[in-house]
């Protein structure tokens, strides 16, 4: 079988860098799609080949960590998460997500890439704080399980299909991730029962 290239491995995806051979067109439907974008305000103006370029020639280097998520059964490319505004000063950055194959979503993968990004901000890129800002219900119902903040909220920042929207700033330090109780090893805990 082919050999994966694995860099954070979760339970159902694993996330790994963007590679040259994925699969360009399909990042750009996701980008102009507006069932996906639909809480998003990228739908303003068409992403074009040159647009997605440029972004993911600014996504190399270590200013941001952009990677795919990769759902393990069919090894599918569903998305992409990424790790902005590094401030190595203020050791804080940003987490956006996106899971561009529809069929994808509403399976707990983005929450899972989410908590696997923020695990490793904190605990290998050495980040003590991270922000999001949202309109989605799905993204705030994962913000607050994961133990983040409401910081604060950004008055009808957002103009999406005729009506302003208020955008909520979530906010989490690596102490708030550290109190919050690790998900219990199955298979650990079977084979200790079992000794
Ligand atoms: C928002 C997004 C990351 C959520 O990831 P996902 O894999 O679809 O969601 P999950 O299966 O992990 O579910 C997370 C939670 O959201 C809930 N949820 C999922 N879809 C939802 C929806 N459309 N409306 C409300 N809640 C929803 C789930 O029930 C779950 O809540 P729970 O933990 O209380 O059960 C993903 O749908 C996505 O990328 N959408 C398109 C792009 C986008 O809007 N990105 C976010 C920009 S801030």
């Amino acid at each position: 079988m082919k050999k994966q290239i694995v860099f954070i491995e979760g339970k159902k995806i694993y996330l790994r860098p963007v590679l040259e051979s994925d699969d360009k067109k399909e990042y750009l439907r996701w980008l102009n799609n507006y069932k996906i974008n639909r809480y998003s305000n990228r739908l303003s103006w068409p992403t074009t080949e040159g647009d997605l370029a440029r972004y993911l020639n600014d996504c190399g280097g270590k200013k941001n960590l952009l990677l795919a998520i990769v759902e393990k059964k069919g090894e599918r490319h569903i998305g992409n998460i990424l790790l902005s505004s590094i401030n190595w000063i203020a050791r804080s950055g940003e987490l956006s997500i996106m899971i561009g194959k529809e069929d994808a979503q509403g399976k707990g993968y983005g929450r899972e890439a989410w908590q696997l990004l923020a695990r490793h901000a904190f605990e290998v890129l050495n980040l003590r704080r991270l922000e999001a800002g949202t309109v989605h219900p799905a993204m705030e119902s994962i913000l607050k399980k994961q133990g983040w903040t409401h910081e604060g909220t950004l008055r009808q920042a957002m103009f999406l299909s005729g009506k302003y929207l208020d955008v909520k700033r979530f906010g989490i330090l690596r102490e708030d991730l550290a109190r919050l109780p690790r998900k219990k090893n199955a298979r650990r805990d079977a084979r200790a029962k079992a000794r």
